[in-house]
């Protein structure tokens, strides 16, 4: 059987966000290479370029120019001056991306960001190669201005052979837009549950100076305005304030547009005086081994999440959850059974569930065993890659 030809498309040029972990994951699968003959137009130099090398899978250069880089997407706001400025680009970056095409004449193109989706759908055109858009977003008035989420329908009505959403959630709001029902699948987030595992190490807590037994409880993922940084360091002084211990961790960074986002978290601990109580530290390597040597992870999104990555890592490595109950969030967990939900935004609601969790080695066991269990029955790597190769193989067959 000949493999597939699949070439991937992601500009991302100075973080690894949750699209590009997914991406690397996925071309790390030892089944992959059997099935699939896989390359990755990428950002030379980047860190997903860096992982990517790591695997041997082969890369084309596909930088994005500074501002295009910066241009915001997802945002409510809308600015025409920047929208013409960066359409300029977009206009060299599918010539690019065509003489990319051109050479490593792919069966599929899968493109992994709103930016490449629309650039990929432009440069798929001439040659017909089926172009799949893996969104990893929710095209809502919570994130997306009404002149992008307009764009975004029109050109995956005309250019995308199938979208691939992250949650149901996510499909449903593509639907409620007029995407057809057979142009929209939900492929949900999974990872390689023999990387995602508990792991003996204190590495992060002797270099926080954290004595055993001091709860440490973390927030992991992008730092960007609503995924709830701020919600989380509010938590923090709450917690503090009454005088219980525990320390709290962020961990992660800013993407290039929201580094005065970062700026005003830093700021907020030192205006409360909450060093002795509040770390940063950026993405971790091992992300497990890191996961592990948390007592609780929050999840504390304030617009519903697309999917919530994290939260399955979290799950897989054993450790107790507290998520935002929004968005794909509610796909993955039983609340109550294999992890919490809180509701969003709501501190009450997560101080009691805090409280709760903390203090019961009962309930963190039973949701220790029970969210491995949802990892491994729902949310496998192995599971995401047979979605994609039977969507690689319907939208050929067309
Ligand atoms: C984005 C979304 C997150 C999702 C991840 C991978 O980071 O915000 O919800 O899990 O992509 O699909």
């Amino acid at each position: 059987m000949n493999r597939k030809r699949i070439l991937f498309v992601d500009h991302v040029s100075k973080v690894l966000g949750g699209a590009e972990i997914n991406l690397v994951e996925l071309l790390g699968l030892p089944a992959l290479r059997s099935r699939w003959e896989a390359s990755v137009a990428c950002a030379p130099g980047s860190p997903l370029e860096t992982s990517i090398a790591r695997a041997q899978i082969p890369r084309h250069a596909f930088g994005l120019s500074q501002s295009l880089n910066e241009m915001r997407v997802v945002g409510r706001r809308f600015s025409p001056f920047r929208a013409w400025k960066g359409w300029r680009e977009v206009h060299a970056a599918t010539r690019r991306l065509e003489s990319i095409i051109a050479g490593a004449r792919p069966d599929v193109v899968i493109s992994c960001t709103n930016k490449d989706d629309l650039i990929a759908g432009n440069a798929t055109r001439h040659s017909g190669t089926p172009n799949v858009w893996w969104f990893n977003d929710i095209l809502s008035p919570e994130f997306f201005s009404w002149p992008v989420r307009r764009v975004f329908v029109q050109r995956a009505r005309r250019q995308a052979a199938r979208v691939i959403t992250v949650s149901e959630f996510a499909r449903k709001v593509l639907l409620d837009q007029g995407l057809s029902e057979d142009r929209v699948t939900t492929v949900h987030n999974g990872i390689p549950l023999d990387r995602y595992r508990r792991i003996q190490s204190s590495l992060l807590r002797d270099q926080l100076r954290i004595p055993p037994g001091e709860p440490l409880i973390g927030l992991v993922g992008r730092i960007t305005p609503w995924k709830g940084q701020d919600f989380f360091l509010r938590l923090a002084k709450d917690w503090a304030g009454q005088g219980r211990p525990g320390r709290f961790v962020v961990i992660g960074r800013a993407f290039n547009e929201d580094a005065p986002f970062e700026a005003s978290l830093k700021r907020f601990v030192t205006a409360q005086r909450l060093e002795s109580r509040v770390h940063f530290v950026a993405f971790q390597a091992d992300i497990a081994s890191t996961l592990s040597q948390l007592d609780l992870l929050l999840h504390c999104s304030t617009k519903p999440e697309p999917f919530g990555r994290v939260i399955i890592e979290g799950m897989a490595v054993g450790l107790p959850v507290i998520a935002a109950a929004a968005g794909g969030v509610s796909e993955i967990i039983t609340p109550g059974v294999d992890a919490g939900l809180a509701t969003p935004g709501n501190s009450d609601a997560y101080l009691a569930q805090m409280t709760a969790i903390l203090g019961s080695a009962e309930k963190r066991n039973a949701w220790s065993i029970a969210g491995r269990r949802t990892v491994e029955t729902k949310f496998t790597l192995e599971r995401v890659f047979q979605d994609f190769d039977r969507v690689a193989t319907e939208v050929m067959a067309k």
